[in-house]
């Protein structure tokens, strides 16, 4: 497939719009510009407004205030099927009854495209997702996986400049998932488009994403680079939302260190000036530390309470010897085996400064 789908991207940006329904507010004022070929997820928990969010660029839902523009073009009042925006719905919304072509073409007979431009646009959109020669079977003659490359080809095949999609995997078991991924990935590339991927799976928006925009409550919490969401969590919402991290409270001492339980920790980083401070330990990110020389900054020691071997990796939880609760992930290879210890046994672990962070609580 030589052919580029979308010839001249565009970035999206979203200024101060906002959704109530009656008095309730579904999205509080939100700003956000996604550059031209961005691939964004928009990632929470369910009912924090990404459908919502979603809903207002494509036109289905009308912003209560705020504008939505596509390049320069200020969209906000045109209809869904003027936008030049395609949509992969979580269902893939497909239509049973017609075959892989007539679904596929859909977006064009609604367009009123010239149907000598179809025969064209339809191959160049079933070879992209890798279903060439499928165009006449019908829907429910083909796999899951299948009947999602269907709903994207579908969406792709009027070259839109902007692609949306709301849980577009969600439906698959989790290797196909993973699959998907991939391929959605190369799609991208590919495509050059603009993505915006609503999804509640962390996971899913760690590997596909340039940037997450994290949602709660109707609102954009934090959006930023999978990196530094992980390793700088704006508050105690996102570092919960990210990663497999427990959170305790600690009491600031000053500007480098903190107070867990009676235990120094020093911080490499500031520690923010707020009254409710949480620690975040990622338990990749704790070391046991099993011939810990006094003086290792951070140490801690409890008694370990489980171990759960999954795999790949070994995930050892412990109880510290003020009550606290917190787990450890170490690689199944001789050496995390070596560190295999028996519930009840003694526990030393190390959280060096550099990963030593601290958040506000959420508002
Ligand atoms: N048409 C509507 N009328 C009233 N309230 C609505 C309407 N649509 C959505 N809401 C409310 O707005 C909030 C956000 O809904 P939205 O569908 O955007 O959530 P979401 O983040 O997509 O959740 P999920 O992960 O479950 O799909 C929810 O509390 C929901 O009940
Ligand atoms: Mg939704």
């Amino acid at each position: 497939m030589s052919r580029t789908i979308a010839r001249d991207t565009v970035g999206v940006s979203i200024r101060a719009a906002s959704k109530f329904y009656g008095s309730f507010r579904a999205l509080d004022e939100t700003n956000l510009e996604v550059a031209p070929g961005e691939f964004v997820s928009i990632l929470g928990p369910s009912g924090s407004g990404k459908t919502t969010l979603l809903g207002i660029l494509g036109g289905f839902v009308q912003p209560t205030s705020g504008s939505i523009f596509l390049g320069q073009r200020d969209i906000t009042l045109e209809p869904p099927h003027k936008r030049d925006i395609g949509i992969v719905f979580q269902n893939y919304a497909l239509f049973p009854h017609m075959n892989v072509a007539d679904n596929v073409t859909f977006p064009l007979r609604a367009r009123r495209m010239p149907k000598s431009e179809w025969p064209a646009r339809l191959k160049a959109a079933l070879d992209m997702v890798e279903l060439g020669g499928f165009g006449e079977r019908k829907i429910h003659e083909l796999s899951g996986g299948q009947r999602q490359r269907v709903a994207l080809a579908r969406a792709m095949i009027f070259e839109p400049r902007l692609i949306l999609m709301d849980e577009p995997l969600s439906a698959l078991d989790k290797q196909l998932r993973e699959t998907m991924q991939i391929e959605l990935k190369h799609l991208h590339r590919k495509l050059a488009a603009t993505m915006i991927y609503v999804t509640h799976d962390q996971r899913e928006a760690l590997t596909m994403s340039d940037r997450i925009a994290i949602m709660n409550k109707g609102r954009l919490v934090q959006v930023d680079t999978p990196e530094r969401l992980h390793d700088n969590p704006a508050d105690s919402f996102v570092a919960g939302f990210i990663g497999e991290a427990t959170l305790l409270p600690v009491r600031r001492v000053d500007d480098r260190s903190v107070d867990l339980d009676g235990t120094r920790l020093v911080c490499a980083r500031a520690v923010p000036n707020d009254a409710e401070l949480f620690l975040v330990v990622h338990s990749e990110k704790l070391t046991a530390a099993p011939d810990a020389v006094p003086g290792t900054p951070n140490l801690l020691s409890g008694v370990v309470t489980e171990t759960l071997y999954q795999g790949e990796s070994i995930r050892i939880f412990l109880e510290l010897d003020r009550g606290a609760r917190l787990s450890l992930r170490v690689p199944s290879n001789h050496q995390g085996r070596s560190l295999l210890k028996a519930p009840g046994e003694r526990i030393a672990v190390a959280i060096h400064p550099d990963d030593t962070i601290v958040v506000p609580q959420a508002r």
